[in-house]
């Protein structure tokens, strides 16, 4: 079956002769390697997968069945017949599943009719090929030629459930990369409702590990935590249905202890996603780890008819032998190069001024092209307008879902005004909130019913707004024409893209009983569609992702969104710590930095000018403030760094 009709192995290795996938029919032994990295799997006694080997590059055998540790103990159970001794507790698997011995939290649960859990997936068949599919309407990295990376699909089935599960790795030649996903299709009579299907499971035989992950809240996104493994379970998750959250981020490395940032072992794992996630680390009592990664449980359940398929995810992995520093270039370069899209991809951005801090929502057309004047004597090139233009919005009480220019502060509109901001040599952007309303809108008068909450039940708010239900296509498809008319109507090159609460009550009134598991991850594929539709129609638009700042900076928006704003703390001092971690797993080009007023507006802090600039050179770089409220001598100062950032951003934020 597969890739032995397809194509030999030879010939697929002398290819590309620095990365391949060998299949070793005798010992039923895979090896994905790079000159990097090695990655093994074997097809066990019971027909399961087991994680053989995954880290620095190792030569090829015939025969790496030394790598499998039997450890036999009382209370083990053997599950194949005997005299084997087979057990799944002190096995490393490929994809862990519920029932056969294995004590550890599972990579897979589901309901069957009968009430079992119990699963059996088996090696049934393989695939390999050069390249690397979309797993669309999900982001994922993507090749951009064939040569870059080749792909196994392993073919595994459960007889009772009729179900087959699709395990994809895709090996690169360039990095020391591996992406994973999975995706379950049911070809039973009787459904099956899917309780948590993890985009990956690995194992190592050891636990010297420290976990890295990338921790915080509101201004303070993103700091770097560290703590060693112990016996037992240690994650971090995001569950609040609308991004990955201020929270956590949706990565953990483990790093040996002796690790730096320049040497030393670092396995990094990055989850393309931007909903409910879970990112697990294990050790078992025979100090074994297993690493997760995946859509969180909490709140999943999803029903499959026969003939339908769940596709995960897709979870990112890099190998470094030199350290930290070694797995976060290898990151910002992938994701710069195969993840990124567009016509902003690998370019250098454009210095815009945003005037959120400069006037927040009081403003009219005549201080917009006062602010949007002065910014084009400092020599900035896009001038952004944030919240506040449209419908009522005159304060955050009111209007969000009403995507109709507010014409008494701007009585010529958004197409008038973006006019007036290009003729003085500006390009112009917009902000949108487009996933939330206020109870206070025309929109939500006309559709209350729009809103996810659960009827009877009191609707929780967070800045008096709420979040619309994008796992309905009627939703997505309305805000979808408001918006676009906007946008046909203007002249855009830039959106500001935010989300500003998370989900609470997460019940959709446009969803059957047994469907209300499925709407988290719906209301994300809603945001994707709406990204996807918006990005194919208006490709020159740069957007720019922002959610309070920075609680939805995650790969998944990188696809299609290039750059998201970091944090709303723009302090500089408070930007180092954020913007140090950020950098762990995105590259610059993608970190909206902005220098802004002092006494900061969050902090209260004061700094100069020149660290406000130092910090913001290391990003997208920008202003949020009134030029027109400085000193000649400041003034003087910004079109100094103004003319700094042009002639280094290509360096800073595209080459390397
Ligand atoms: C969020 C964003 C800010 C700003 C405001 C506008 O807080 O993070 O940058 O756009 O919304 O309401």
């Amino acid at each position: 079956m597969g890739w032995r009709k397809k194509v030999s192995a030879g010939l697929f290795k002398r290819r590309i002769s620095n990365m391949g996938i060998l299949f070793h029919q005798e010992t039923k032994t895979f090896h994905l390697y790079n000159k990097e990295v090695s990655y093994i799997i074997r097809i066990m006694e019971n027909g399961q997968l087991e994680n053989l080997y995954y880290g620095k590059a190792i030569r090829d055998r015939e025969d790496f069945t030394h790598l499998h540790e039997e450890m036999s103990r009382p209370l083990t159970s053997v599950c194949i017949p005997e005299p084997g001794v087979l057990n799944m507790q002190c096995t490393k698997q490929e994809y862990p599943v519920y029932g056969t011995g294995d004590y550890r939290s599972p990579a897979f649960t589901v309901k069957q009719e009968s009430g079992s859990k119990v699963v059996n997936f088996t090696y049934v068949s393989h695939e390999m090929y050069h390249g690397k599919k979309a797993i669309t309407p999900l982001p994922a990295v993507y090749t951009n030629s064939d040569e870059e990376a080749c792909t196994l699909e392993l073919h595994l089935h459960d007889q009772m459930m009729h179900t087959d599960l699709v395990l994809t790795y895709t090996i690169f030649e360039e990095y020391p990369v591996i992406t994973r996903h999975a995706a379950v299709c049911h070809k039973g009579e009787e459904p099956i409702t899917l309780e948590k299907v993890m985009s990956m499971s690995v194992e190592f035989q050891d636990m010297d590990f420290e976990m890295v992950q990338l921790s915080g809240a509101w201004a303070r996104e993103r700091y770097v935590k560290e703590r060693k493994l112990e016996m037992g379970i240690q994650a971090i998750q995001g569950i609040n249905g609308t991004g990955c959250g201020a929270e956590h981020n949706p990565f953990l490395a483990l790093k040996r202890p002796e690790a730096t940032e320049q040497q030393g072992e670092v396995y990094g794992f990055s989850l393309v996603y931007s909903g409910n996630f879970l990112a697990q680390t294990e050790v078992s009592t025979f100090d074994m780890t297993r690493v997760m990664l995946g859509i969180h449980p909490e709140g999943f359940s999803w029903k499959l008819e026969k003939g339908e398929t769940f596709q995960t995810p897709e979870a990112v992995l890099v190998y470094s032998d030199k350290g930290l520093n070694k797995m976060s270039q290898v990151y910002h370069r992938l994701y710069r190069r195969n993840l990124m899209r567009g016509n902003w991809k690998e370019q250098p951005r454009p210095i815009l001024l945003n005037n959120w801090e400069a006037t927040y929502f009081d403003f009219t057309e005549e201080k917009i092209l006062d602010i949007a004047a002065k910014a084009k004597e400092a020599g900035v090139e896009l001038f952004v307008l944030d919240d506040g233009w449209f419908g009522t919005r005159n304060d955050d009480y009111r209007g969000l879902g009403d995507w109709v220019v507010n014409l008494e502060k701007l009585p010529d509109g958004i197409a008038g005004l973006s006019r007036k901001v290009e003729a003085l040599g500006l390009k112009f952007g917009l902000w949108v909130e487009l996933e939330m309303v206020n109870k206070d809108s025309d929109l939500y008068r006309a559709h209350p019913d729009w809103i996810i909450g659960v009827p009877g039940r009191f609707e929780s708010h967070g800045r008096h707004q709420h979040v619309l239900d994008f796992s309905r296509k009627e939703v997505v498809d309305y805000i979808y024409e408001m918006i676009s008319k906007v946008i046909r109507e203007s002249r855009i090159s830039y959106i500001k893209w935010d989300m500003n609460r998370y989900m609470t009550e997460p019940y959709s009134r446009g969803a059957a009983a047994d469907e209300q598991g499925k709407v988290m991850h719906r209301y994300i594929l809603g945001v994707y569609d709406l990204y996807t539709r918006l990005t194919q129609e208006f490709p020159e638009i740069l957007f720019e992702s922002c959610a309070s700042g920075g609680a939805r900076f995650d790969p998944a928006m990188l696809f299609f969104a290039p750059q998201t704003w970091t944090s709303d703390d723009t302090d500089a001092s408070e930007r180092a710590k954020i913007q140090y971690g950020t950098s762990y797993v995105y590259p610059l080009v993608s970190m909206g930095s902005h220098v802004s007023a002092v006494p900061n507006h969050q902090m209260f802090r004061s700094t100069p000018l020149s660290t406000r600039a130092n910090m913001a050179y290391f990003g997208t770089f920008g202003y949020e403030l009134d030029l027109n409220l400085l000193s000649e001598e400041e003034l003087k100062q910004v079109k100094e760094q103004v003319a700094f950032m042009k002639k280094y951003r290509k360096l800073i934020q595209v080459d390397g």
